[in-house]
């Protein structure tokens, strides 16, 4: 199997004003500045990008956006851009997260025109995908997250695959406390993967990172981050406090 270095995100949401966004970034910048083995992003909301990013400077966090638009520019009011994001030296944007389907109407086809712009302006896309408690219970989880796979990344090379992450993320376990468990989880991380390789190569799907999201915190990250095909995570609510980021990203290093 080949090696494959763990990436522990956190998505800020709609949360923390510019002040606060520095605040959490300094603290954790404290505690992990000089962090190698893990890879670790922030992304803050996209007003508090520049003063967060300033606060990373010369350390190896990485740090990212939650959306953005496909097109370069425009006519598109309240939208962002790839290269305005590349403008902020962002290295990542989170795509397709279920709440951007649930409540703005993003389907696959429009997280497939955002994740082909993303990797055009050299920005790293991680895409969400995950079924809904229904679809789970209906026992369609797998054919519907496998169809997600498919058409959000369909038409993405094997070495732009390579610098894609993937982010399964059951839509029940989401801000709910609830969390798959770790054999739920490693069911569908191993079926994703077989997927990159049927629409891809092997060899893709060997190297793309699959993340797990939906209520990880430190009590339940280390049974997570154990499976063979769990690579990291997308951390929501625990991303909010320095003090349960920096655990998680310390029991991923411990995982390496
Ligand atoms: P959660 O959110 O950790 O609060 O469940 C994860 C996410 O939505 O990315």
């Amino acid at each position: 199997m080949k090696f494959r270095k763990r990436i522990i995100a956190g998505n800020w949401k709609m949360n923390k004003t510019v002040s606060e966004a520095v605040e959490l970034s300094a603290a954790i910048r404290h505690e992990l500045a000089e962090c190698n083995d893990v890879d670790v992003v922030l992304c803050p909301p996209f007003t508090a990008i520049a003063a967060v990013a300033e606060s990373l400077e010369g350390t190896t966090i990485s740090y990212g956006a939650q959306n953005m638009h496909w097109e370069s520019s425009g006519a598109f009011t309240g939208e962002i851009s790839p290269f305005m994001l590349r403008g902020l030296y962002c290295h990542y944007v989170i795509l397709g997260h279920s709440e951007r389907r649930t409540y703005f109407g993003e389907t696959d086809e429009i997280v497939n025109r955002k994740a082909q712009a993303a990797l055009a302006a050299t920005l790293r896309p991680i895409v969400c995908v995950g079924e809904t408690l229904e679809q789970r219970e209906s026992g369609d989880h797998i054919g519907v997250v496998s169809a997600q796979v498919h058409a959000s990344l369909a038409g993405i090379s094997g070495a732009d695959l390579k610098k894609t992450v993937i982010a399964y993320e059951p839509v029940w376990a989401i801000g709910t406390g609830l969390t798959a468990s770790p054999e739920q989880a490693q069911e569908m991380h191993a079926c994703i993967r077989k997927e990159i390789a049927v629409l891809c190569s092997q060899e893709a799907a060997d190297a793309v990172r699959i993340q797990y999201g939906g209520s990880m915190k430190p009590s339940n990250a280390a049974e997570l981050l154990e499976q063979p095909d769990i690579d990291g995570g997308l951390i929501g609510g625990a991303s909010l406090e320095a003090r349960s980021f920096v655990e998680l990203v310390k029991i991923a290093r411990e995982r390496n």
